[in-house]
């Protein structure tokens, strides 16, 4: 980062709390810190700002242990006088008094909207408190310009340019809990909920968990339901019901409205549904829950990457740039001008008032609009059968490798796509086992009805390949089932027996059929996919037990080392190591040395001496095979004395287990509806194009199998880039042992 020297940065929260936000403080606060800039919190927002009280200036330690705090450790507000001019006035007296012109403000559209105004004040702000004497003109020309830099923090989602604000993940998951616990009540009494969500203008939330959660029907304000809704809506429901169906939940967004822009309350879809489906319905408003707690893995990580470009940014600000927000776009950092993205996104409800409905839905991003596309699909209760045009086959799904969070609900959007379009749509048990001894079942809509919050495959997995006597008989099984294509939902093993079906097809043609590879393990070491399903409920385990970890050992000096899994490649270790503060991570792609241990460990000896409690380590499990995690905590633990204890974790399969989370469910959903679309287009076509799926960089790609081992490396089973490395080098910096 470029070492200019800069004013001093004020950093706070704004507006409606988020979880992620004190990761994101943490970040700004430790990058200015190395880039030798003092940083300034201003407490309570732009309260703390008018009243000039809450202004306080942050150190390294001040923002260790905050992470896997919920909310925001230095207050928010939703403040009156700063809308008023002599609130700014006060806020631009109070910053200048403590040297402060530069402000990464974390908050919503609103807060952010202000910070601009602020700005582009400033000036005439600093000129009044001049000429009356409360600043000097040596204080005034100390500080010309305020710039500002905004993180987008707020559970709404619903800032256009930025693909997920901070907080937003840890709202779905809050809500997809809730709603899980929910339908295990609601099945047993046969009940209808009908459960409302945050979001104000934006329905994010109620689309993402409706998806996530398998509801029966949702309501959003950027597509106000068609009049005659309320029939349709228990129409659904009813035949939900009477094809076996036993729970329905009904999600409404807080912003919800109808075609003539009239609310649409929670208490109207009750009593529409209690008077036509004569059966008991409840509400449940969601409220502040939705916003409290621990952050999840995503919102750690994101808001540490953001606050970091913050700062970079703030530092290579040129004079008359104009203010900017760092959000997330395809997966990646993106500094985009503020006040465009908030004319943006201020303009979806006009675009809703106007019925410019389409306009809407696209203004919130295409993840929104295919969101919306697989829900109206898959919210139908029974199959329809399929349209008139459209050829029918029959296709066959199946899960190999090790077991993944997400598998199910991959697998229960195939089924259920599959059968909407009047396919035959088979369920190959135990993977290619399955496949090579005939075990096939004919899969039915109610069957994969509760597979949306279901952990690992019910169809079973394995990590069997075929070997070349396997082949004959899967060709005649795919003869015998008359299998029109193949997808195959799974890990390294499973593309590689997929390949060489593919390759092995001169020898035996009723391999010339397309095929589908979905990658789905916790590893993410698959070729084409960023994210494979898994590895984001992998990733939260794993940040749920260190944070468990940590907070065991409040009374006693203690380093941890955590073993995680991944095989070679060092995703799970370096994401959540910047996740959870790790100070030291040990990952196969970078190896691990004796000097670099040996650097570790003078510098956590240094450390504990003067005064640390707690050090993490994380080690990947094949990082290096002669410094195992037993060795370095053995070494550690002898080098460490009386200054500090050593403690091991091997993780283990609790990695691989537990319900999926929102992420998951729905790269699944996103997946398997590409996948199963795929298919059907070979049918379509006559084609046998065999294909691997994967979203990177945002967009969703599909690469044929030719290009498998270009794309990999055989020897440790990675894909040759890997888009996370360079994490590795922030999560060292932000958490570097010896500050
Ligand atoms: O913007 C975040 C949000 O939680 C919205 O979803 C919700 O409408 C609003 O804030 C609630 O605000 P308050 O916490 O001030 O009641």
């Amino acid at each position: 980062m470029a070492g200019k020297s800069v004013g001093n940065i004020g950093v706070m929260t704004s507006g409606g709390d988020a979880p992620g936000m004190n990761a994101a403080v943490r970040a700004v606060v430790r990058t200015a810190i190395i880039n030798g800039i003092n940083v300034y919190a201003i407490l309570d927002g732009y309260q703390g700002m008018v009243d000039g009280t809450g202004i306080r200036e942050l150190d390294w330690h001040s923002v260790g242990g905050v992470m896997d705090q919920g909310g925001t450790f230095i207050g928010t507000a939703r403040c009156k006088e700063f809308r008023e001019r002599d609130g700014r006035l006060r806020a631009a007296l109070n910053l200048v008094k403590n040297g402060i012109d530069k402000l990464v403000v974390i908050g919503g559209d609103g807060s952010l909207t202000g910070a601009d105004t602020f700005s582009q004040e400033w000036p005439g702000l600093l000129q009044e408190l001049q000429d009356n004497g409360k600043l000097t003109v040596e204080e005034c020309s100390a500080c010309p310009k305020l710039q500002i830099v905004g993180l987008v923090g707020s559970i709404d989602n619903d800032m256009c340019n930025s693909d997920m604000t901070i907080g937003a993940d840890t709202a779905l998951h809050r809500i997809t809990d809730a709603i899980d616990a929910l339908s295990s009540t609601a099945a047993s009494h046969q009940r209808t909920f009908v459960v409302e969500v945050m979001g104000r203008n934006c329905g994010y939330l109620a689309l993402a968990s409706a998806i996530a959660t398998g509801a029966s029907w949702t309501l959003i304000p950027e597509m106000p339901p068609e009049d005659g809704w309320e029939d349709r809506m228990c129409g659904l429901i009813r035949s939900a019901t009477a094809a076996g169906r036993r729970d329905s939940i009904v999600i409404i967004a807080e912003g919800a409205r109808d075609r003539k822009g009239q609310p649409i309350t929670s208490n109207y879809v009750r009593d529409v549904l209690e008077k036509e489906l004569k059966r008991d319905v409840r509400i449940t408003i969601l409220g502040h829950v939705q916003r409290g707690g621990a952050p999840s893995a995503y919102d750690r990580y994101s808001a540490t990457v953001q606050g970091f470009r913050a700062v970079e940014n703030i530092i290579n600000m040129k004079d008359g740039d104009e203010s900017s927000i760092v959000g997330i776009r395809r997966h990646r950092t993106a500094v985009v001008p503020l006040m465009e993205s908030v004319r943006l996104t201020r303009s979806v409800p006009d675009k809703i008032a106007a019925g410019a409905y389409d306009e809407a839905v696209a203004l919130r991003g295409g993840s929104f609009k295919n969101m919306l596309n697989i829900f109206n699909t898959m919210m139908q209760a029974v199959p329809k059968g399929g349209k008139p045009g459209r050829e029918t086959g029959c296709f066959a799904v199946m899960t190999c490798g090790w077991p993944a969070a997400g598998m199910n609900p991959a697998i229960r959007t195939v089924v259920r796509l599959g059968l909407d379009h009047g396919h035959t749509i088979l369920g190959v048990n135990n993977g290619f086992e399955g496949l090579i001894s005939g075990d096939l079942v004919e899969m039915d809509w109610m069957q994969v009805e509760d597979w949306m919050r279901c952990g690992g495959t019910a169809l079973g997995t394995n990590r069997t390949r075929p070997a070349e006597s396997d082949f004959y008989m899967i060709a005649k099984n795919i003869e015998k089932f008359n299998i029109k294509g193949l997808i195959m939902i799974g890990g390294w093993t499973g593309y590689e027996g997929m390949n060489n079906l593919c390759k092995m097809r001169r020898n035996f043609p009723a391999f010339r059929i397309p095929m589908v590879c979905i990658p789905a393990t916790i590893n993410n070491n698959l070729p084409g996919a960023e994210l494979s399903i898994g590895a984001d409920t992998a990733l939260n385990n794993i940040v749920d037990v260190i944070d468990k970890i940590k907070h065991s050992s409040d009374s006693s000096r203690r380093a941890f080392i955590v073993e995680v899994m991944g095989r070679y490649c060092g995703y799970l270790a370096v994401i959540s190591a910047l996740s959870t503060g790790a100070e030291i991570v040990y990952f196969h792609e970078e190896g691990v040395t004796l000097d670099r241990l040996q650097k570790d460990l003078d510098q956590l000896v240094k450390s504990f001496s003067n005064g640390r409690k707690i050090a993490l380590i994380i080690r990947n499990e094949n990082a290096n095979p002669v410094y195992t995690t037993d060795f370095i905590c053995s070494l550690f633990e002898e080098a460490g004395g009386h200054l500090f204890d050593m403690r091991k974790s091997v993780l283990g399969p609790l990695q691989q287990g537990g319900v999926p989370t929102p992420f998951d469910r729905l790269l699944g959903a996103r997946l398997a509806y590409e996948g199963l679309t795929h298919l059907e287009k070979c049918l379509a076509e006559n084609s046998d194009r065999c294909i691997f799926l994967g979203m990177a960089e945002g967009t969703l790609n599909q690469h044929d199998f030719s290009q498998m081992e270009n794309m990999s490396s055989e020897e440790h089973q990675r894909p040759v880039e890997q888009w996370w490395l360079k994490a590795a080098e922030l999560a060292r910096s932000l958490a570097t042992i010896e500050k």
